[in-house]
C-alpha cells in the first residue's frame, strides 16, 4: 500500500508525513484504490459463478467506505440495526442487504422488515418463530435463509472460527430440514436461500469447498421435498497477507465453486469483509518515547501514540501486523535495533508489534500495516482515549472521513446530577 516517491513514503501519491501534519496521529489511512482493486480481484476470481458480493459491514463500517462499495455495486451483510442504518445513510441498497447474527432483537427485526431487506439469515429455531410473529404483525412475509453450521474446521484462530459444532453460530445440518419445512409451511415466511459462514482469515480453499458441498447437497434434498430456493450464501472469511502467509486464492475458489454448483440454478452470494479492506488500510502513529534496554538481552520498547484501544488485533488474537518506519532513511539518525512497539495504555498486553528491527527515535512516524479491517471498528475509549481520525486517499487527495474524537465526546452522555 505504501510506495516511495522521491524518498517519501506515500499512499497513492500523498505523503504520510503530510497526512500526519494535517490530521495528527494516531490516524487510520485508507486507499480507495486499494479497496476497489481488491473488489475487482474478488469479482474477477469469482466470475465463473458470477457471485453477488455482500460486503460485511463489520470489517470497516465508516460511511465513506460503505459509500465507496455501494457506488461500486456491492450489497451488504449486516449484523445489527446500527449497521443497517449505516448502509442506509451511505446510500447502500437495502434490497441487496442480508442480515446475519445470532441475537437479532425485536426492534432490529422490525426495522429491517420496514426498510425491506434481501434476507434474514436465521440462526436458531426460536429466531424463526420470532421472525414469523413479527412478519405477521407487519403484514408481509419475511424473506429468510437458514444459516447452517456444517461442522467444518476452517483452520483459523479459535476466536474467529464459526463453523464448528462447538461454535454458537447457525443450526446443525441435521436440524436444518425440519426448520425449512416449518418455514415453507408458514405464510409469514418466504424461503429465499441457505447460508453458511465457517470463519475468518481462512487461508485455504479446501474447508470452504467442503462446507459448500454440504450446503449444496442439502439444497438438493430440500428441492426433492418441494422446498425451492434461489440463492446460496457461502459467507466470507477469505484470508489476506499480514506477514509471510499467502493471500487466499480467489480464482481457485471461483473455479472450485463452479464445479461444486454444477448445473444447479442457484445464485451464489459471498460476504467478504477483511479481503476487501484489510490491506488497504494502515494506522499511522508517532513514536513518543524510546526506552532502549540497558542490558544486552533486554527488551527495548518504542512507545507510540497508538494503542490497543485503537487497534486491538495484536492484543486480542496475537495478530501480526507489519510495521514500517515512515521515510526511514531520510529522517532517522537512530541506529536500527530490535523493538517492541507498544502503546500508552496501562496493560502489558498493549502492544502493536513485537521484536521488530527498525531505526526509531522520538518523533518518528510508524505505519502499522494491513489495519483496514477490524481496526477502527474494534477501537474503544479505554483509558479515556479518543478514537483516532480516519482519512481516505482517493484521486490523489487525502480526505478526512471521520474526525478525531474530541475529549468532550467521551463523557457527553454521562450524568452527574
Ligand atoms: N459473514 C459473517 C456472518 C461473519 O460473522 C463475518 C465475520 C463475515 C461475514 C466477514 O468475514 P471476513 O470476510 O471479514 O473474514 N475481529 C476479527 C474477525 C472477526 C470476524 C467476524 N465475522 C479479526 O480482527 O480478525
Amino acid at each position: 500500500m505504501i510506495t516511495s516517491q522521491n524518498g517519501a513514503d506515500c499512499v497513492d501519491g500523498v505523503s504520510l508525513r503530510e497526512i500526519a501534519e494535517r490530521f495528527g496521529t494516531p490516524t487510520y489511512v485508507y486507499s480507495a484504490n486499494h479497496f476497489l482493486s481488491q473488489l475487482e480481484k474478488l469479482t474477477d476470481g469469482l466470475a465463473p459463478v458470477d457471485a453477488g458480493v455482500r460486503y460485511a459491514v463489520k470489517a470497516n463500517s465508516n460511511l465513506a467506505v460503505l459509500k465507496l462499495f455501494a457506488e461500486a455495486g456491492t450489497g451488504f451483510d449486516i449484523v445489527s440495526g446500527g449497521e443497517l442504518e449505516r448502509v442506509r445513510r451511505a446510500g447502500g441498497d437495502t434490497s441487496r442487504t442480508v442480515f446475519s447474527g445470532v441475537g437479532k432483537r425485536v426492534d432490529e427485526i422490525d426495522f429491517a422488515l420496514k426498510v425491506g431487506i434481501e434476507c434474514f439469515n436465521v440462526e436458531s429455531s426460536e429466531e424463526l418463530d420470532r421472525l414469523s410473529q413479527r412478519a405477521a404483525a407487519f403484514g408481509q412475509p419475511a424473506p429468510i435463509s437458514i444459516r447452517v453450521n456444517p461442522d467444518v474446521d476452517a483452520a483459523t484462530h479459535p476466536y474467529i472460527s464459526t463453523g464448528l459444532k462447538e461454535n454458537k453460530f447457525g443450526v446443525p445440518m441435521a436440524s436444518a430440514p425440519e426448520l425449512y419445512r416449518r418455514a415453507h409451511r408458514d405464510p409469514n415466511l418466504s424461503v429465499q436461500g441457505i447460508d453458511c459462514h465457517i470463519g475468518s482469515q481462512i487461508a485455504e480453499v479446501g474447508p470452504l469447498i467442503e462446507a459448500a458441498e454440504h450446503v449444496f447437497s442439502l439444497t438438493d434434498s430440500l428441492a426433492r421435498e418441494g422446498i425451492a430456493m434461489s440463492h446460496v450464501d457461502l459467507g466470507g472469511g477469505f484470508g489476506v497477507r499480514y506477514g509471510n502467509e499467502a493471500e487466499f486464492d480467489v480464482a481457485a475458489y471461483g473455479r472450485a465453486l463452479a464445479k461444486c454448483r454444477g448445473k444447479r440454478a442457484l445464485q451464489i452470494l459471498v460476504e467478504p469483509g477483511r479481503f476487501l479492506v484489510a490491506s488497504g488500510g494502515l494506522l499511522l502513529c508517532r513514536v513518543e518515547y524510546v526506552k532502549p534496554s540497558e542490558e544486552d538481552d533486554g527488551i527495548s520498547f518504542a512507545v507510540v501514540d497508538g494503542s490497543m484501544s485503537d487497534l486491538i488485533r495484536p492484543a486480542l488474537y496475537g495478530a501480526h501486523h507489519d510495521v514500517v518506519a515512515v521515510d526511514e532513511t531520510q529522517t532517522t539518525t537512530a541506529q536500527s535495533r530490535q523493538w517492541d512497539i507498544v502503546g500508552p495504555v496501562c496493560e502489558s498486553g498493549d502492544f502493536l508489534a513485537k521484536q521488530r528491527v527498525l531505526a526509531l527515535e522520538g518523533g518518528q512516524l510508524v505505519a502499522v500495516m494491513s489495519a483496514g479491517a477490524y481496526g477502527i471498528g474494534l477501537a474503544s475509549n479505554y483509558n479515556s482515549r479518543p478514537r483516532p481520525a480516519e482519512v481516505m486517499v482517493a484521486s490523489g487527495e487525502a480526505r478526512l472521513i471521520r474526525r478525531r474524537e474530541a475529549l468532550s465526546q467521551l463523557f457527553a452522555d454521562e450524568l452527574i446530577d
